[in-house]
């Protein structure tokens, strides 16, 4: 379990100091996948290198199994900072250097026998799906293969927990996806934590258990996945569940629903068209997302409706508790 309890990061400058970090309290159990999200400069990278101990914080506590990283000095910090793997945006790999070779370099820090290393990198190439690549050097593999070799040598000295810093904002959508298939595939079998930063909600959706929003080094919002999308009045629901934008040059009466919150009366497109219908406030669907998140049906749904009924059917969906939101 890692925990973070009432982080502050402070940084000086010129005009007085930065706040990066405010109270951040959280938890991450053991062999979980949690996203953390925000704009740029909320605070993610700064409170990942806090949780490697990279970055002394200003007040609050990280603990890991029980172990205050802040609180290390010296060669148990050093013994610390090995339980985190790093993967960042680009593998950043030595293009004078094979991947084997790559896999290899903290195996060589630490001081491994080369049979030892061989044996290892063997076990990590197999790991991540490169067992045939050996031998390539970083410009003969494609950015999701080199992702491949950073993240087995992220793995190499057998690290607790995986601290990913966009790790996938340099490839495409189907890469994308092969590599955020692999960190769960990793999670599963060696039962590693896994830490992602990342601006894409796709991937929130696609591989975290649990999520985070940060904003001016503030936590805004945290839970697991099923715990967000039950939740229209929060931050990131409109996020995990995208809907397409209106169409260019609209005026007015277009109604937003959400679906899937457990306090609403109804949780079917048709049963909202009902409600409407009763009303005498006749709706289209203009557009919906519905899907099954964390074996929850969640969805969001655009309406259509006669522009000068819009508050009326805004009014007709309050009351079945389905906070409706009329596009302004
Ligand atoms: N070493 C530093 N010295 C001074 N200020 C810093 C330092 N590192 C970060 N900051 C400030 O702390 C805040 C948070 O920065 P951080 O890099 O953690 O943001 P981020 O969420 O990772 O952003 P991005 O998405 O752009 O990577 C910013 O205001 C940044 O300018
Ligand atoms: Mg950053």
């Amino acid at each position: 379990m890692l925990d973070v309890r009432g982080l502050r990061k402070e940084f000086a400058s010129a005009r007085g100091p930065v706040v990066a970090l405010d109270d951040i309290t959280l938890s991450i159990p053991q062999g979980s996948i949690h996203g953390i999200v925000g704009r740029s400069g909320a605070g993610k990278s700064t409170l990942i290198r806090c949780l490697t101990g990279l970055e002394q914080p200003t007040a609050g506590t990280v603990v890991l199994d029980g172990t205050d990283i802040p609180g290390l000095r010296g060669a148990e910090l050093r013994a610390a900072r090995r339980r985190f793997g790093m993967v960042f945006q680009h593998a950043n790999l030595l293009d004078s250097r094979s991947a084997a070779d790559n896999i290899a370099l903290p195996l060589e820090i630490a001081g491994w026998s080369a049979d030892e290393r061989s044996a290892r990198v063997a076990e990590l190439l197999d790991l991540v799906g490169l067992a045939d690549r050996a031998d390539n050097h970083p410009g003969q593999l494609s950015g999701g293969q080199q992702q491949r070799v950073g993240i087995a040598r992220a793995l190499a000295t057998r690290p607790d927990i995986l601290l990913c810093d966009e790790p996938t904002s340099a490839l495409d959508a189907a890469t994308t996806r092969q590599i955020l298939g692999l960190l769960r595939d990793l999670r599963d079998r060696l039962g590693i934590t896994v830490v992602i930063i990342t601006h894409e909600p796709a991937v929130v959706r696609e591989v975290c258990d649990a999520v985070t929003l940060l904003g001016e080094g503030r936590v805004l919002e945290t839970g697991s996945i099923g715990e967000v999308v039950a939740d229209p009045a929060g931050r990131l629901h409109r996020d995990l569940i995208p809907l397409p934008p209106l169409p260019l040059g609209h005026t007015a009466g277009y109604v937003e629903v959400a679906l899937g919150d457990s306090r609403a009366a109804t949780t079917s497109v048709d049963a909202v068209l009902d409600l409407l219908r009763a009303a005498d406030v006749p709706a289209e669907v203009a557009a919906a997302t519905l899907e099954t998140i964390a074996g929850r049906r969640v969805g969001r749904i655009q309406l259509e409706v006669d522009p000068a009924r819009t508050a009326e059917a805004v009014r007709v969906l309050e009351a079945a508790h389905l906070s409706p939101e009329a596009a302004a």
